[in-house]
């Protein structure tokens, strides 16, 4: 036997020895690898004559041929080895119960606005939105709350530095802080769209405060509503609608109280009516009353502010704190849980994902 016929047997039996891929792959660099075997012998052909090349090319090439198809059939058997050996292991019993998985529940804050949403939208309502980030004149200046005004430091702002104040369009810096209030959304609105307006303004608010019922961050609602001829009375109807779609019930009982907000004229304050069951209080009645609302008639200056003219267009607001709904709604009662991120508490008082509020269905089911 030849030299090449000795190397080519015993690559074919390395290549049927070779049980695994890598294996496998292993045979190949040794033989056709830049430094292997055959590619050596493949090499040498350059430097033979004419006649010794005429024998030997024909047997070298013949020797790389064998090799490489050996080397792609074993490899087509051993992959079709392994994917049978998957098949056969990997199976999946579909009629056993599924696996116990950690589930996830939507916030009670997520909640109660996604049933805010539904109930005003039901009324016509549009959901509007601001930056939490804002200028001066959005959170204060245009809502009738000068640099000046004791309302300012009744708020407790967050203020960024100086250093952050950004151009107007006149060039004059604009004091930015964290917005107190969902009111600015009302600004924003005014300045932006054509009346009428029917808007809802839900999101995060910030102010320097913290203990059982205050946290740094909550959320708020904010109501707008600017057409011709409002009145005190729109605003009453749609309170009213709105909480006793919100509380589920229909024995909810406002209590309007003349009050006072600097964008507000006149400014009310609304108490929603509660009794005593068992010794917890149950919205519905008039044994009690909580304050759940800040609302008035749109002030003629935040009209003219927006570039509107107060003779022609007027409306009200109001603002409530959606936490606070939800604590009411829901039987919490420490606000500060609600932020803590324990999964134990949003197991207990989280929703299914599932329950998607709707009127039809009532909203908090
Ligand atoms: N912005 C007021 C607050 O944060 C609430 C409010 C909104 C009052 C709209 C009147 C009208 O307390």
């Amino acid at each position: 036997m030849s030299d090449i016929e000795v190397l080519k047997s015993s690559l074919l039996a390395a290549i049927d020895a070779a049980d695994t891929p890598d294996a496998l792959e292993a045979v190949r660099i040794d033989a056709l690898g830049k430094q292997g075997s055959v590619s050596a012998l493949l090499k040498t052909l350059g430097q033979m004559s004419p006649e010794e090349r005429q024998v030997q090319g024909p047997v070298i090439n013949g020797l790389r041929e064998a090799v490489t198809s050996g080397i792609a059939a074993k490899k087509a058997a051993l992959e079709s080895a392994i994917l049978n050996q998957r098949l056969a292991t990997e199976r999946l019993d579909m009629t056993l119960p599924a696996p116990e998985s950690p589930r996830g529940t939507v916030h009670p804050v997520s909640q109660v606005m996604d049933e805010l949403a539904e109930i005003f939208a039901d009324m016509g309502f549009a959901v509007a939105e601001g930056p939490e980030i804002e200028d001066d004149w959005h959170n204060f200046s245009a809502l009738n709350i000068p640099d000046t005004h004791p309302a300012r430091a009744m708020h407790d702002t967050f203020y960024f530095p100086d250093q952050m104040a950004q151009k107007d369009e006149n060039g004059d810096g604009k004091k930015m802080l964290l917005r107190t209030h969902t009111s600015p959304v009302q600004i924003r609105t005014m300045t932006s769209q054509e009346p009428p307006i029917r808007i809802i303004a839900p999101g995060r608010v910030y102010r320097s405060d913290s203990d059982a019922t205050h946290t740094p961050m909550f959320h708020q609602i904010e109501g707008l509503v600017i057409d011709k001829g409002i009145h005190l009375g729109h605003l009453k109807w749609t309170l009213e609608t709105f909480l006793k779609a919100f509380f589920e019930r229909d024995d909810v009982v406002l209590r309007l109280r003349p009050s006072y907000f600097p964008f507000t004229e006149p400014s009310v304050e609304v108490d929603v009516g509660y009794s005593v069951v068992k010794g917890k209080r149950v919205i519905g009645g008039s044994e009690g009353w909580m304050e759940v609302l800040g609302s008035g008639m749109v002030h003629r200056k935040v009209i003219e502010a927006c570039g509107l003219d107060p003779d022609v267009w007027q409306g009200f607001a109001f603002g409530t704190g959606v936490d606070r709904l939800a604590m009411l709604k829901y039987g919490m009662d420490d606000l500060r849980a609600f932020f803590d991120g324990d999964n134990r508490w949003l197991q207990h008082y989280g929703f299914n994902a599932l329950d998607v509020p709707t009127l039809s269905g009532g909203v908090g089911a």
